[in-house]
């Protein structure tokens, strides 16, 4: 029975949320025009914003999450910045948020950047590579004592447009996949503990049968040898870095994740070094827990694959107030709890990573319309429910 969360805060004090085109974005876009009276939106008895954001950077130096890790466990989140940043309104949160950067470093030990090792942002041009945004999240780990997981190499989305318009022989287009994998990962060499090498190759369930997935134009031209070969290349570059396949929609036994565990059996059965298989997990609160997610783990680990965490969120349908209800906060904690609970369950899941740690910056609401708050802070890094929750079973683990 996993505890219930309903946290001592009550929901009236999380930031409103207001429609913005399409979908719904977080009300602080609208902050910048504003004056700053009508900008804080918080109920009376807040607490001024900077006031509360010092007061989170010193509860996280005190008791952050990496405080009450278990030895060689690694909690982690994603470095905000680029992709969706890039259009919100504000500066690149990683490089110009001091509260941000104070909070990261304090909470977690491991860090992967959201978008900014991505072949868009990292190899815009042929021959062009902008490693400035991706090192200084690098050298930002090591300087903290934080480990780093580096996403993503082989994936169909946020790729270059001079890769998928360029016209190239087949001949080519092989040479630039592993021109592209060796110089990114040859770059970070023994600095980068986990590569997702290969990210979300396979359809999706509900878009008719599962098969690897053909908007990705290097398994749809080159066909799914190059599966294999983008393992080899990146093995080659960096000896040390536990290689993995990554997917979303694969947390329950079943579908997409039987297909990658008749993969990875093959892969292994060939001698391609794969190190280990990884569930994204962006959870949606109106589908069911995904109960099987610690049986699904350990079928991976009896291939002999190392496992993890590596992009949770939970997300759901905001009220019309745009202030989630003390019942959604709860059901929340309890599968962020869950989550953890499967990967701690098991032997070798010891990477777990959140997408993004507070509201302000979450990816979920440009992307689902109607739907937010789905990271473990509001958007001012008040702690919800999900945080205690998180750092409670942490902190039971490292008794156990
Ligand atoms: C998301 C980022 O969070 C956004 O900033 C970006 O605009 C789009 O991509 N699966 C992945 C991640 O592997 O890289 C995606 O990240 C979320 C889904």
């Amino acid at each position: 029975m996993r505890t219930q969360w309903f946290g001592t805060r009550a929901p009236s004090r999380a930031v409103a949320h207001c429609a913005v085109g399409m979908g719904v974005l977080p009300v602080v876009f609208a902050a910048a025009v504003l004056p700053a009276a009508a900008a804080d939106t918080r109920s009376p008895g807040n607490p001024p914003v900077q006031a509360q954001e010092d007061q989170s950077y010193g509860q996280a130096k005190k008791n952050g999450l990496r405080t009450v890790v278990p030895d060689d466990f690694y909690i982690g989140t994603a470095a905000a910045g680029g992709g969706h940043h890039l259009n919100a309104g504000y500066p690149d949160p990683f490089t110009y948020d001091k509260t941000y950067r104070k909070i990261l470093s304090a909470e977690f030990n491991s860090v992967s950047p959201e978008n900014q090792m991505k072949w868009d942002f990292i190899h815009p041009e042929p021959g062009v590579y902008n490693f400035g945004p991706a090192d200084a999240i690098v050298d930002f780990a090591e300087a903290n004592g934080q480990a780093v997981r580096g996403h993503t190499l082989l994936w169909h989305s946020q790729l270059a447009p001079w890769v998928t318009q360029g016209d190239y022989t087949d001949a080519e287009l092989r040479q630039i996949l592993k021109d592209h994998i060796q110089t990114v990962v040859g770059h970070y060499k023994g600095r980068i503990q986990q590569w997702d090498v290969a990210n979300e190759i396979f359809s999706d369930p509900w878009n008719g049968p599962i098969a690897l997935r053909q908007e990705n134009p290097f398994i749809q031209r080159l066909g799914p040898g190059i599966i294999a070969d983008a393992f080899h290349w990146a093995h080659e570059a960096d000896p040390e870095a536990k290689l993995f396949l990554n997917d979303y929609a694969v947390e329950d036994m079943g579908g997409k994740s039987d297909y990658y565990y008749e993969l990875a059996k093959q892969l292994l059965a060939d001698g391609v070094p794969l190190h280990g298989f990884a569930f994204q997990a962006h959870l949606d609160l109106q589908y069911p827990f995904p109960s099987t997610l610690d049986d699904n783990m350990k079928r991976f680990e009896e291939l002999g694959l190392e496992t993890a965490i590596t992009e949770l969120d939970v997300r759901f349908t905001l009220p019309e107030s745009g202030v989630p209800t003390a019942e959604q906060l709860a059901e929340q904690a309890d599968t962020y709890q869950g989550v953890l609970e499967a990967c701690l369950s098991v032997e070798d899941c010891n990477s777990f990573t959140i997408w993004g740690f507070n509201d302000k910056y979450s990816w979920v609401p440009g992307f689902f319309p109607s739907q937010g708050a789905a990271t473990v802070m509001f958007e001012d890094y008040e702690r919800k429910p999900a945080y205690y929750a998180l750092r409670e079973t942490l902190a039971q683990a490292s008794q156990d």
